[in-house]
């Protein structure tokens, strides 16, 4: 068996001496048990020691019989103490079956962990986290995370795989659904806010849970957005857009890590040495643990940098991953590697160390059935409380794109709505993908929020218009789309033409977005292109509503139709939601956290790009960074949303404009509430830094405050500035600000900005 010491070659690249990359002295996260763990660790044997960093997926049922060869060896596994952990084991009563295996039968008796995808919402759906970040409010996303949190954990669950802060630039991949979109800084918000909603102020808390930082690092950069593609990036780059969520959770204290399935310069990241053990292990000095991916171990061989599994398990283990989720590479072959001295037993022990130390947080040795509370199960689980925070979420995710002439809030007036297409009494696709143990078909539909909301006297007819999806809903099916059966269209364009108004409901199934669900086109699937124009023609006075996982070519609805609401996949309480921006019984206060682009050849397509040495211009000049036949302008931009009312923005005031290392910089803005009712509004502050040792981007998000103004009302919003906001990783290789001339821009949308210059020194 030859060593695989060769995983160090390539740490030039992701290893370098900065400052704002070394962990801060007083890391929340430490090994605080460590006496118990060493005591522990001293009466393991290697096998007991391998066996902590074994993660099987259950599934089964563990109360009934085993059902194949498989099943039963993972159980006579866990009794021998060979499992340190379980996914996808859900219930109080399957995961109290499976913890009484290691707890009744194992040698030491050691409790499992049990691990779950708890994405957006355990049982009780909250939008979608690409349409919860659109809310902007942090506030409610720690919230959303602590009811999925109190949900999960009332089922047995003590640690999610979430959040996941891969910066997602490229709307054809399908994972963009579960990041908080496209930009660095928003992430890191999003991500820490997640993270202190599901760990709580304390893990030995039963209603909170452990959290899962991923996926490290790079995987929103697969090229061309194709899942599970290969990712280069440069190494500027990486640092400057991949790293810094990731940093800012390790240092928060996030129980865990997950690494990534892709491969970047040439090494898939389950077997980078530089980024696990260098970079988060030693520089960031992070003492939770690092779980593989699905599988990602195995894969390895697959991707073609080792030979056999055994190889596989050796670069992997050495590499800093810790536990092997469903590879089996460490339950077959880490013995081995460590009794033939290919991998070093104190590497075992630093591995199983941190993973025990996770179990004495969260309590599991002083009562491992204690995530097993049959009553909490029956009454945290989609309770009215529950719900109603499933309301505000979904309330607060929308983001209104266009509305011409006031056509929205649908006018008292109106007395005929005839409410078209195949999403419109859908109870199924605002639950989204990665949906828990969500139960299929639960959510509100638009039709029955509307029924339910709009008076008797308004005539509400409904139509699917088309069939739009023909099977496959579930996560690992293939989706069937329905391309050529039209027959129901002439019948929905009888229905338009004679209401007053049209509500048209279309945009993306469930499972068009999410992991494995890369898309070359992101315009409208099926048979839907046909059914909006048809309809448009019957009855121009049409508003659509879209319910999607990414930003999609929505080009020519946006030239056509006078409204436009963004409602993604908002979850549980979706129709009631829709129904209420669309009556105007709350004003809509989200904003894109992606850009929209016009066309899917645009992709990907950031704001936060750089100017490059022939910056896009005029679509009239040819030698320039431009595309010859689609306007480089994004359809809607980055930060961009409407609300029933108006914000005036006032001049940028500064505190000075020359600030010196270790001072702060104030920048205050006047806005007001211009028109005639009450709206809340993203205030968003960006930095450019107009000469650097490194291209730097056009424009830069660093702060933001949601505002809520009566009409009439102003105030000033006040934003601080420090060295830290205008740091980056220089030419140096090191995060730090450089002196010079920066400008500063503050407003409603990344496109229409107040700006002011000050200078740094
Ligand atoms: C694969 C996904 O990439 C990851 O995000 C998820 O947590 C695991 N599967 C477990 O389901």
């Amino acid at each position: 068996m030859k060593s695989y010491a060769y995983v160090f070659i390539l740490s030039l690249f992701i290893m370098s001496c900065s400052t704002s990359e070394t962990s801060s002295e007083n890391s929340i996260h430490t090994l605080e048990y460590q006496k118990q763990v060493d005591s522990l660790l001293g009466k393991m044997t290697l096998e007991e020691k391998v066996g902590q960093m074994v993660q099987y997926s259950g599934g089964w049922d563990l109360t009934g019989p085993a059902t194949n060869a498989n099943t039963q060896l993972k159980k006579q596994q866990i009794e021998k103490g060979l499992v340190g952990s379980m996914l996808n084991v859900t219930s109080v009563e399957q995961v109290r079956e499976a913890q009484k295996l290691a707890i009744e039968k194992s040698r030491l008796k050691i409790p499992m962990l049990f691990g779950f995808d708890v994405i957006h919402g355990y049982k009780t759906m909250f939008p979608i986290p690409l349409g919860e970040a659109a809310s902007w409010d942090l506030d409610l996303m720690q919230r959303t995370a602590a009811v999925s949190a109190k949900e999960a954990t009332a089922a047995g669950v003590n640690w999610t795989f979430a959040p996941m802060v891969d910066i997602s630039r490229d709307a054809r991949w399908g994972r963009i659904m579960e990041s908080a979109g496209e930009d660095t800084y928003l992430n890191t918000q999003v991500g820490l806010a997640k993270m202190k909603g599901y760990q709580g102020e304390d893990l030995a808390n039963p209603t909170t849970m452990a959290a899962c930082a991923k996926h490290f690092a790079g995987y929103g950069f697969v090229e061309a957005g194709k899942e599970y593609n290969t990712v280069n990036i440069g190494e500027n780059e990486f640092h400057n857009a991949v790293l810094p969520p990731f940093k800012v959770l390790a240092e928060a204290g996030i129980a865990t890590f997950m690494n990534s399935f892709s491969d970047m310069d040439g090494l898939p990241a389950t077997a980078s040495h530089e980024l696990q053990k260098e970079l988060l292990k030693e520089k960031w000095n992070y003492k939770g643990f690092v779980v593989s991916d699905w599988g990602s171990i195995k894969e390895l061989e697959t991707h073609g940098v080792t030979a056999n599994l055994a190889e596989s398990a050796s670069m992997a283990v050495q590499a800093g991953n810790d536990m092997d989720m469903e590879s089996n590479a460490y339950a077959e072959h880490l013995v081995q590697l460590v009794e033939d001295e290919v991998v070093a037993e104190s590497r075992v022990n630093d591995a199983v160390g941190r993973i025990l130390n996770l179990k004495f947080q969260l309590g599991l040795f002083d009562n491992p059935y204690k995530y097993c509370d049959e009553a909490r199960e029956k009454t945290d689980i989609m309770s009215k409380e529950n719900m109603d925070l499933a309301y505000e979420a979904a309330l607060k995710s929308m983001v209104l794109l266009k509305n011409e002439n006031q056509i929205l809030p649908i006018s008292d007036e109106v007395k005929s709505i005839a409410l078209i297409g195949p999403l419109a009494n859908d109870k199924n696709t605002p639950l989204g993908n990665w949906r828990g143990k969500a139960i299929d078909d639960s959510a509100v539909s638009v039709y029955e929020g509307l029924k339910g909301k709009l008076s008797n006297s308004v005539e509400l007819s409904y139509h699917e218009g088309i069939d739009f999806i023909k099977g496959g809903e579930s996560f690992g099916s293939p989706l069937k789309i329905n391309t050529t059966d039209n027959s129901k269209i002439e019948e929905a364009v009888k229905l338009a033409k004679s209401k007053e108004l049209v509500v048209l409901v279309v945009g993306e199934s469930a499972f068009q977005s999410g992991e494995g669900r890369s898309q070359a086109n992101i315009g409208f699937a099926g048979l839907q292109n046909e059914l909006i124009e048809a309809v448009y023609e019957a009855n121009p006075n049409t508003i659509m509503v879209l319910m999607n996982g990414r930003p999609m070519d929505i080009s020519w609805s946006a030239k056509h139709f006078p409204a436009i609401l963004e409602a993604w996949h908002l979850g549980s309480q979706a129709g009631n939601a829709i129904a209420d921006v669309l009556l105007g019984n709350y004003n809509p206060s989200g904003k894109l956290t992606v850009s929209f682009p016009r066309s899917s050849g645009q992709e990907p397509f950031y704001y936060n790009h750089k100017n490059t040495g022939r910056p896009t211009g005029s679509p009239n000049e040819v030698v320039f960074s431009n595309t010859t036949d689609v306007n480089d302008e994004p359809l809607f931009p980055f930060g961009f949303g409407l609300s029933y009312t108006s914000f005036d923005y006032g001049e940028i005031k500064l505190s000075k404009n020359n600030f010196n290392k270790g001072e702060k910089l104030t920048a205050e803005i006047e806005v007001t509430n211009s028109g005639d009712r009450f709206g809340e509004e993203v205030v968003q502050l960006y930095i450019r830094d107009l000469v650097a040792s490194r291209t730097r981007p056009v424009l830069e998000l660093k702060a933001f405050e949601k505002v809520g103004l009566k009409p009439g009302e102003s105030k000033t919003i006040s934003f601080e500035i420090s060295e830290k906001d205008i740091q980056f990783y220089t030419a140096n290789k090191k995060w730090e600000a450089e002196a010079g001339e920066f400008k500063l821009f503050i407003g409603p949308h990344s496109e229409e900005l107040k700006v002011e210059t000050f200078h740094y020194e």
